[in-house]
């Protein structure tokens, strides 16, 4: 097994390692785990996973629903699982989140980990201890933040990604760069043709930059109650545009970067050279970054969606590339920004 990177969060250690077929390393854990699987990643790599109880995830956001999640309860329960288990998700992001809440909540919580399966799931979702699913269309209204024992961050799983799902996780790769290391940036503007064509090498160091950041982040503000906001950068027009027009988060989120950095040169915080850099980046891997959107439409989906949280959002600006802040905006200011950006 791989060299780990280790996040120590309140109440528990998370090891996480980054490398090819790591799922080979499933024979060896003790108890025998009970798998928590994808329904596409099973058919696709089964032969990593068949000798051990499996319960099927179906894929897809839709199914990131409380009702998934009370099926699973009753297939563990049907086979027998109990509190000294060791359950498994094995996926992208909807699976480890449904996978994380369904150990959180069985007989009150087993002991869980990861098998990480897409590029988003490796650098964002399966770290960082948020388990839930959506209620009525509204994400993630209901979860727990507890963090898995391991997550493994297997790169052999990239390969049979499909490629637009793939190029969408890029995105979230390019924030760490902008929010926190404008050294990583560099790095991605060099290796970039390399992260696109998938060298196993490249994607090694930049999968373990993206998780290193990310655990330092969360082991800092595990609750979120102050850095882990910059986690968000790019999401808040990102989430909107998501809902609007039906796109990959990575690619909505990609939109929402070009768009915080543009408002964070309109500020005066960041030069303009500074953008067109960031721009270049996300062009460059293959992500959308003219974001075509009517200004009134976005923010309605802010609005509702800030429904539960006041009249301002914590936005996270750009001060420098790989330095973020966060500014609190009145919902009022932002729709005259959204006006005068589009
Ligand atoms: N599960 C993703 C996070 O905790 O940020």
């Amino acid at each position: 097994m791989e060299q780990g990177i280790r996040l120590s969060a309140r109440h528990a250690e998370t090891e996480i390692s980054v490398g090819e077929n790591l799922s080979s390393g499933l024979k060896n854990l003790d108890p025998r785990p009970v798998l928590l699987v994808d329904e596409k990643v099973m058919s696709l790599h089964g032969q990593h996973f068949d000798s051990f109880p499996v319960v099927p995830i179906p894929s897809g956001e839709q199914y990131k629903t409380i009702q998934t999640v009370e099926q699973i309860h009753r297939e563990l329960v049907r086979l027998e699982t109990d509190r000294s288990s060791l359950l498994v998700g094995v996926g992208g992001g909807v699976t480890t989140d449904v996978a994380g809440f369904v150990a959180s909540t069985y007989m009150r919580g087993v002991r869980f980990g990861f098998i990480a399966s897409t590029l988003l799931g490796q650098v964002d979702a399966s770290i960082g201890g948020k388990n839930g699913v959506n209620l009525d269309g509204y994400k993630n209204m209901v979860g727990v933040i507890r963090q898995p024992a391991f997550v493994w961050c297997d790169l052999s799983l990239l390969t049979t990604l499909a490629r637009r799902e793939y190029v969408a996780g890029i995105a979230e790769v390019i924030k760490y760069g902008a929010i926190r290391s404008r050294e990583f940036l560099n790095f991605l503007g060099d290796h970039m043709e390399g992260v696109r064509s998938l060298d196993m090498d490249v994607l090694k160091a930049v999968v373990t930059r993206c998780v290193s950041i990310k655990a330092d982040i969360v082991q800092q503000d595990e609750f979120e109650s102050g850095i882990r906001r910059l986690l968000n950068f790019g999401h808040t027009l990102g989430h909107a545009i998501e809902r609007d027009r039906k796109i990959l988060h990575g690619e909505a989120v990609a939109m929402g970067m070009v768009l915080a950095a543009r408002l964070s040169h309109t500020l005066g915080q960041l030069g303009a050279e500074s953008v067109s850099i960031l721009e270049r980046i996300l062009a460059d891997a293959g992500l959308p970054v003219e974001p075509e959107m009517d200004p009134d439409r976005i923010y309605d989906h802010i609005r509702k969606d800030k429904k539960k949280s006041g009249a301002q959002i914590h936005f996270v600006l750009l001060d420098d590339l790989g330095s973020a802040f966060v500014r609190k905006i009145p919902l009022t200011e932002l729709k005259k920004m959204l006006h005068d950006l589009c």
